[in-house]
């Protein structure tokens, strides 16, 4: 989620082998947990991008929208597409099987009381924490990104899901996760707020007749009076998470330990823990392309040339809507520098954990989908905590920090 590339016609697309995330809210007869086991895998009924697609893509008369950094955006979005943040999340997010785990690994590593408290940084659009305070009304949730754009879509699109008392359990600061005090919180007007408010000129007069400036920019609040991270009472936080590969966007070394001595500073001094995810194998570490079909799209994920001196790769998310005869290309556009896990560990260490856990669950073959046509073995395959894996194909991980 997040940052936009430059328009970008013709990717190259050579590569058919794949590694890939994706899970779908809804899906019959699924778990939670192997919800979440499903990163970076495919599942039956799904299909590869292959030698069809690539033809398909030649073919395609259909119209496409960039909807990245230019400004021939006007198409979208338009009254008939879904959001580009619906669209992620419906293909790529995973939530109650994130919850699963978290939950586990807290009752696990610390004990002795429920979590409660959750920070999620690089939230997005903060669908984790959204599903968090759902799921039990004594909960709160912190959410931190960068991304102004998905947290004003995430207040009007996810809070107002959770009932009443959505907006006033959860606190979405727009900041960097390295200065996570000078992040702002975002003010929003609930829906039933905004209905009773009449708007003049450049005031908004509430019927009981307070007055406020109309806030620049829609939804999230003005620039005056604005509250801070660090001027804002918040609960210690039981488990602070990371999530959908999001510490690979930090590139340098220094930043990733600051990063992780953030998190322990907000962790509860009676226990608490950090959970990131990773993905890694072979399949990792070289070009790639995969598609995932749903019932009124399908999804891609592109992975670009992988550089073995930085360990970075570029990752576009491009969306093809059947219905409305477009795509979506570079819809969401990561530069990635893929750690390794002993990197994340001595990082963690460095910063203070007491302890750090490895959860790995191995993926689907990516030779063996193009063999099979996207046929999802080990779907249901579940994560499990170990000190020795042997390199695979594609694999995928949580790595649990203890406080
Ligand atoms: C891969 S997305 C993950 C979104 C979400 N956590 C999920 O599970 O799908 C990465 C997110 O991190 C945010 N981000 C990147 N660098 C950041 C930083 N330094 N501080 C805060 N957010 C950042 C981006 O805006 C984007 O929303």
């Amino acid at each position: 989620m997040g940052k936009r590339d430059k328009k970008q016609r013709h990717p190259q697309r050579n590569s058919h082998r794949a590694a890939f995330h994706y899970t779908e809210e809804g899906e019959e007869g699924v778990s939670y947990e192997s919800h979440a086991a499903s990163k970076y895998s495919l599942s039956e009924g799904e299909e590869e991008v292959g030698k069809k697609d690539e033809e398909e893509e030649e073919e395609d008369e259909e119209e496409e929208v960039e909807i990245e950094g230019n400004e021939e955006t006007d198409e979208y979005p338009s009254k008939d597409m879904p959001s580009k943040f619906l669209l992620y999340q419906q293909s790529v997010q995973s939530p109650k099987g994130d919850i699963s785990y978290l939950q586990k690994f807290f009752l696990m590593y610390v004990g002795g009381r429920q979590p409660l408290h959750l920070q999620e940084d690089f939230c997005g659009t903060a669908l984790l924490s959204a599903e968090w305070l759902r799921t039990d009304s004594r909960r709160t949730a912190i959410g931190l990104d960068l991304d102004l754009e998905a947290l004003d879509w995430c207040m009007e699109n996810n809070i107002n899901k959770i009932g009443a008392d959505g907006y006033s359990r959860i606190s979405l600061f727009h900041g960097n996760v390295l200065q996570p005090l000078e992040a702002k919180l975002i003010k929003f007007e609930p829906q039933e707020l905004l209905r009773n408010i009449s708007l003049t000129e450049n005031k908004v007069v509430t019927e009981s007749g307070g007055l406020e400036s109309v806030l620049e920019g829609g939804s999230s609040s003005s620039s005056h009076n604005e509250i801070y991270m660090r001027n804002h009472p918040l609960p210690a936080r039981d488990i602070v998470c990371a999530f959908n590969y999001s510490c690979c966007c930090l590139h340098r070394r220094a930043d990733l330990v600051l990063y992780f001595k953030h998190v322990l500073d907000v962790l509860s001094k009676k226990g608490g823990i950090f959970v990131m995810d990773l993905y890694g194998g072979t399949s990792s570490e070289c070009k790639l392309r995969l598609q995932r079909k749903f019932a009124n799209f399908t999804y891609f994920w592109e992975q670009a040339e992988f550089d073995i001196i930085e360990r970075k790769t570029r990752i576009s998310l491009h969306f093809h809507l059947q219905k409305q005869q477009k795509k979506l290309r570079h819809a969401f556009s990561y530069s990635w520098r893929l750690w390794s896990l002993p990197e994340i560990k001595d990082c963690l260490e460095e910063a203070g954990f007491q302890s750090v856990h490895f959860w790995l669950r191995e993926m689907q073959d990516t030779r063996e989908i193009r063999k099979t046509e996207g046929f999802g073995v080990g779907r249901d395959i579940k994560y499990e905590e170990v000190k020795k894996f042997q390199q695979q194909d594609a694999w995928n991980a949580y790595v649990v920090a203890v406080a």
